[in-house]
């Protein structure tokens, strides 16, 4: 049978899925500390992990992984898996050193998909820098089949100590607070800085958030590379997320009129106005199963991971076993939920959504608001 010509093709989060990149757990390391990033322990003033994880650690989270790959497949979607890249090495470039890398289980944060084009993040940690090259593989093979797609890679800023806002780190809360309508985080606003999931996707319409992970000179960037191609792109808030990185615990757009939102992290005010006043409804999702205490102790993400859920079509989604109350409001939404276990690769950045990058959904580019006061800069 011939392969047909359209491989990339995604333009939102819920059109029905027929191809999808799961991450795989191989040769990770724990996070190191850097200065866009302190990893810490929860319980414990003790230090942080550092080096490859050990082996059973791995091979529980690649257990997940390969079940999530699996359910995938009984529903039909093809499963894609990136390159088991060495991750162990310490790098040296010229403006950065770190002593290794972290994982390529999260896919999300590095790659996307927008319409026919793949667009690999430019990144904002030294420790993530060069995971675009376990999809290179898988990129070639789309950009060698697929004459139409368009692939794209972001500047890559210097990473160096210049880059970075280090005192953000010991700003006691009181200050986040005061500031938290600033949003200055840990990267200067000087280079272009962004990571792909602090990005949602609806058709025509592009919404990202600013955080520790995408600076304006990110946004920037996308703007000027995406609305001559006919996107518009909306920066977003939630001023009372302090740490904010990737949108996809936050703000998780399900059907067309429909967003899942975080209750602890509202929109900024007036935000909300682009979404309400094109019939798109928000409902925000229950108190997750698991407190922030609870999560797994390397877990350096929130118990916000409940909502992390990944679409099949916009009736059917998958979410993690444990969401019992996030999975009956699904299910009262009129959603199918395919339940399936993930708490062991929480500690490798993220849930279900984090872990994998679609690249071809049915479906085109659709305008979802069509009530917006906005002419894109061509
Ligand atoms: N910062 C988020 C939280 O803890 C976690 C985001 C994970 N998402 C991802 N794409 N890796 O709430």
């Amino acid at each position: 049978m011939n392969q047909p010509a359209v491989r990339v093709n995604s333009w939102n989060e819920w059109d029905p899925l027929r191809e999808i990149v799961v991450g795989v757990a191989d040769n990770a390391c724990f996070e190191p500390s850097e200065p866009g990033y302190r990893p810490a322990l929860r319980d414990t003033d003790a230090p942080f992990p550092t080096g490859p994880k050990p082996a059973e650690m791995i091979d529980r989270a690649n257990a997940q992984l390969d079940g999530l790959a699996a359910v995938l497949e009984a529903q039909g979607v093809t499963v894609r898996r990136p390159d088991a890249i060495d991750l162990r090495s310490a790098l040296r470039t010229p403006t950065f050193e770190v002593d290794n890398q972290y994982c390529v289980v999260c896919p999300r944060d590095v790659m996307i998909t927008l319409g026919n084009e793949i667009v690999e993040a430019s990144m904002s940690r030294r420790a993530r820098y060069f995971e675009y090259q376990a999809y290179r593989t898988l990129v070639y093979e789309y950009w060698n089949a697929d004459p139409n797609m368009v692939w794209t890679v972001a500047p890559k800023p210097t990473m160096a100590d210049s880059m970075y806002r280090q005192d953000f780190w010991d700003w006691p809360l009181a200050e986040r607070h005061a500031r938290m309508h600033e949003s200055e985080f840990c990267v200067t606003q000087d280079e272009v800085v962004f990571d792909a999931a602090d990005m949602n996707r609806f058709g025509r319409d592009i919404v990202v958030q600013e955080s520790m992970t995408t600076n304006r000179a990110g946004i920037r960037w996308l703007k000027r590379h995406l609305e001559p191609r006919g996107f518009r792109v909306h920066p977003v808030h939630f001023p009372l997320d302090f740490f904010p990185s990737h949108i996809d615990c936050t703000f998780v757009p399900l059907r067309p009129g429909l967003i899942l939102t975080n209750p602890e992290r509202p929109l900024r005010e007036g935000e909300e106005q682009m979404f309400l006043g094109n019939d798109w409804e928000l409902v925000d999702v229950p108190q997750p199963t698991s407190t922030n205490e609870e999560m797994p102790r390397y877990c350096q993400s929130s118990k916000w991971l409940s909502m992390n859920v990944l679409s099949i079509s916009p009736t059917k989604v998958v979410c993690e076993e444990r969401e019992k109350p996030l999975q009956d409001l699904l299910d009262k939404l009129g959603f199918e939920v395919v339940p399936v276990p993930f708490r062991d690769v929480f500690e490798y950045g993220g849930s279900l959504h984090c872990a994998t990058w679609d690249v071809n959904r049915e479906g085109t580019a659709e305008d979802y608001f069509p009530d917006l006061d906005y002419t894109p800069v061509v």
